[in-house]
């Protein structure tokens, strides 16, 4: 199909490898000879125009840089019927003939309700908690998880030296994907995660097995889907009588230069996301499954559930007996 002009935009939660994303949608637009419009603040900067010609230069050093660089909002605007059609009406003046939008499943949810007005859309899935069905991965998630496994690491030390447990409470809205991963890799002696129902008493006796053989730490990975993390410190406290501290991560997971990975991804579903619109496809989501770029249909990635990975949750409670 013969498009002339493209628009990109970042929306939701930040996450580290968004700039990459939008460095290869860029550089791949202006490659095959288009026009790439960069749209400030996701969605709310489609309603109000705020937006921007972008040059090979104005994606120049950012590959490596976290946040996103077009900024990101999370627009309540945009979720009126009002505010659609606002936007429409500027992707019309603009002659924006394809949307990249690069975000999560509420990004995608506003993405369908554009399609379903007559606009061309492509998502690209970018949050850090990995939520997203038909990608094994979301661009941000492994430098987050690497965030956390590092954090872990520096509250292992404290830890042992104090010879407390420690519950490490981690992002992940509903998923429990970051807390499972980084528990993992963190070797924490317990995961509590959204998708699993947890006993606080196996809890407490994990802790006091290590203990028993000498162990100096107890790490409890904790996703903020299921939360309560200082009523828990104080219960172990009061079952097992070990000082119990509790770290809430928070932010600091959102930010910080990407990951290998998640550079080489973004940039990989990025190219794609613009080679699909000069196919003419619309309503799609690129997506990094089996190691292999593909796309499906966005609607299908919305009415899905992410398959929970209870082999690694399973693997994770024998490696940490
Ligand atoms: O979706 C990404 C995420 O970081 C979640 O893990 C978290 O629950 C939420 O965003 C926090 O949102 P905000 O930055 O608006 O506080």
């Amino acid at each position: 199909m013969n498009i002339k002009t493209i628009g990109v935009l970042t929306s939701g939660g930040d996450a580290p490898g968004m700039n990459a994303a939008v460095r290869a949608v860029v550089r791949t637009g202006i490659f095959n000879g288009l026009n790439v419009l960069g749209i400030k603040k996701g969605y709310h900067g489609l309603v109000h125009g705020d937006i921007t010609e972008m040059s090979l230069s104005s994606v120049a050093d950012i590959i490596h840089r976290g946040g996103t660089t077009l900024q990101t909002a999370r627009s309540k605007e945009f979720m009126t019927e009002e505010g659609q059609r606002k936007a429409l009406n500027i992707m019309e003046v603009f002659g924006i003939e394809g949307l990249i939008v690069v975000g999560g499943d509420g990004s995608f949810k506003g993405a369908v309700e554009l399609a379903r007005k007559g606009a061309r859309v492509i998502g690209v899935p970018g949050t850090i908690d990995n939520d997203i069905p038909f990608t094994d991965y979301t661009i941000g998630f492994d430098t987050a998880v690497n965030t956390v496994v590092d954090a872990i690491g520096r509250i292992r030390d404290t830890t042992s030296s104090h010879n407390r447990a420690n519950i490490i409470e981690v992002m992940g809205r509903n998923s429990g994907c970051i807390a499972l991963h980084a528990g993992l890799a963190g070797g924490a002696e317990s995961i509590i995660i959204p998708e699993v129902r947890y006993d606080i008493d196996e809890v407490c006796k994990r802790i006091m097995q290590g203990r028993n053989r000498g162990k100096l730490h107890s790490i409890i990975v904790l996703a903020e889907g299921v939360g309560g993390a200082f009523e828990m410190a104080r219960t172990i406290e009061e079952k097992i009588n070990v000082e119990t501290r509790v770290t809430i991560l928070g932010h600091v997971q959102r930010g910080g230069s990407p990951t290998a990975f998640d550079r080489i991804m973004a940039s990989r579903l990025g190219a794609r996301a613009v080679e699909l619109l000069m196919e003419g496809q619309t309503t799609k989501m690129v997506g990094f499954y089996n190691n292999k770029v593909h796309e499906v249909d966005l609607e299908k990635v919305l009415a899905a559930k992410k398959k929970f990975p209870s082999e690694m949750y399973a693997l994770a409670k024998i490696l940490s007996i």
